[in-house]
């Protein structure tokens, strides 16, 4: 069995869908506008319809109460990394090399979660990360998640290979909201997707830079032959004989492509995928507004190391000279104050939001970072740190032998 990868069947961040077409030697028709327009009606049978309460003990039960509950095409797609997965376990293994060391008796009482992101205040330095393909999670596609996280209080940004357009998303929620964006390959089609961002309400625009290809998404390979879902793509073009697809990338990126998205859309622009204190300081050069290190999940390029990882020396080259957002296996309150107390502004969840809109829709979703917010709150309180500014460095170290 070979992967066939051309750039047709590659475009799509959801991988699944186009990795399983292109295992089984068919064209993936949503590539195409022609044939998103004439596609044949989506069978999302089995894909979860729930709207509920749903508690939560740990974020680390949700995924195999969600796998209960999932279609198996949509359980393998949300959960798979590429390749040996070895850098979707790294990401969850590099938090705990850090421990945290508590300043007890220092007076501090209840805890304040609140912070500000890029100008948005947010009740706990947690948003929800962009994923595409949420069709395949939830009958209403993205609608729970971006409800779910807005009732949180926190911020939502919304995948450019959504199912709803994204005015759709915008208008779910009055919460703060950021667009990422795979830049298309067609200029004018992506002159547009900007602009429409900004008009919506959109406050940012995240490029998503590690996409050139999907990667080898090995448990959505092997459920060749199972009933996939035709899902429709909500973002095509609108101006009267306008080109392009959200899923036809511009599989040449490179940094004056900022400058574009800045143009074109007159918001701050903030890069994802940055993995190195190199690449953090280029885009300070080029002008984003903000970096937010991430390796797509696991999902992208395997042995790639963990955010975690590079957030020190990341954090160190920045100095402060712009915000600072990590993603990836983030599960517990200690995973928040862990990559906060290393220099990051903020987390982001993916996941985890996904096997709450799963299991509980937008009440899920709502649970989920709700969870993640008290458990925060419970660590600054142990951790004796009152607010989120006061969590610094000095309260975390390497585990090897500094614990003492
Ligand atoms: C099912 C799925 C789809 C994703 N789709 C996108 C996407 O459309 N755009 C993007 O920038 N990142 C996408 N990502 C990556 C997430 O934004 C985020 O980087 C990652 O999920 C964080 O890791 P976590 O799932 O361990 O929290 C996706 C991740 C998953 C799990």
């Amino acid at each position: 069995m070979s992967l066939n990868l051309n750039r047709r069947n590659l475009l799509v961040t959801g991988g699944a869908v186009a990795t399983m077409a292109s295992v089984s030697g068919t064209a993936f028709a949503q590539n195409t506008p022609a044939a998103s327009t004439a596609a044949t009606p989506a069978d999302t049978s089995g894909v979860p319809n729930n709207e509920k309460r749903i508690n939560i003990v740990t974020l680390r039960d949700l995924e195999a109460e969600a796998k209960k509950v999932m279609a198996p095409f949509g359980y393998a797609y949300v959960s798979g990394g590429a390749g040996d997965e070895w850098t979707m376990r790294e990401n969850l293994a590099a938090f705990n090399r850090w421990v945290i060391n508590a300043d007890f008796m220092n007076g501090t009482g209840a805890g304040d979660t609140t912070t500000t992101l890029l100008g948005s205040k947010i009740s706990y330095p947690a948003i929800t990360a962009p994923v595409g393909n949420q069709g395949s999670v939830h009958a209403k596609a993205d609608e729970p998640n971006v409800k779910g996280t807005g009732a949180a209080g926190t911020l939502f940004c919304a995948s450019s290979v959504s199912q709803l357009s994204l005015e759709e998303i915008a208008a779910a929620s009055d919460g703060p909201k950021w667009f990422q964006l795979y830049i298309p390959s067609d200029r004018g089609f992506a002159r547009e997707l900007l602009q429409r961002a900004k008009a919506a309400g959109y406050k940012a625009i995240v490029v998503t830079a590690d996409v050139d290809v999907t990667s080898n998404r090995e448990r959505s390979m092997r459920l060749q032959g199972a009933a996939l879902p035709n899902l429709k793509m909500g973002n095509a073009p609108k101006t009267p004989g306008g080109k392009g697809s959200a899923m036809d990338m511009k599989g040449n990126m490179s940094w004056s492509d900022i400058e574009f998205c800045r143009q074109e859309s007159g918001l701050p622009v903030i890069i994802k995928s940055i993995l190195s204190p190199t690449q953090a300081l280029q885009a300070l050069r080029y002008g984003c507004s903000a970096v937010w290190l991430s390796n797509h999940g696991g999902r992208q390029l395997d042995n790639s190391p963990s955010a975690m990882t590079t957030l020190p020396r990341v954090a160190a080259a920045v100095k402060g000279r712009m915000p600072i957002i990590v993603d990836g296996g983030i599960l517990r309150g200690q995973d928040v104050f862990r990559a906060l107390a290393l220099g990051a502004s903020a987390v982001a969840l993916g996941r985890p939001t996904l096997y709450g809109s799963a299991l509980g829709g937008a009440l899920g979703v709502q649970a989920v970072h709700s969870h993640l917010k008290t458990e925060l709150n419970m660590v600054m309180r142990l951790a004796g740190t009152p607010n989120i500014k006061s969590i610094t460095r000095d309260f975390v170290a390497r585990a090897e032998g500094e614990a003492g």
